[in-house]
């Protein structure tokens, strides 16, 4: 893959190698604050494996995981609102 692949993040352009997540990409950028997430850990990058969902963001429109979603050209990806309780 090639190392000059980019997605949006909230419209900002971000690069990415296609070997690493949305998470690692944007840490990578310097962008750390994903979110306006809940918690403690609300809107960062925190556990790494899928279990705190701090770091949730829109997708192409999908909400999910950004330490799980595999970074790649193309995407659109955006910080999303907390769940009102
Ligand atoms: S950092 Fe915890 S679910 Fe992604």
């Amino acid at each position: 893959m090639s190392d000059s692949q980019t997605f949006l993040f909230d419209g900002v352009s971000v690069p990415c190698t296609g070997r690493e997540t949305i998470a690692a990409a944007l840490d990578r950028a310097g962008i750390r604050m994903l979110g306006t997430g809940q918690g403690d850990c609300a809107g960062r990058y925190f556990c790494g494996i899928g279990a705190c969902q701090a770091c949730l963001v829109s997708v192409d429109g999908a909400r999910m995981e950004a330490c799980l979603t595999p970074a790649r050209s193309g995407l659109q990806v955006e910080r999303i609102a907390p769940v009102s309780s």
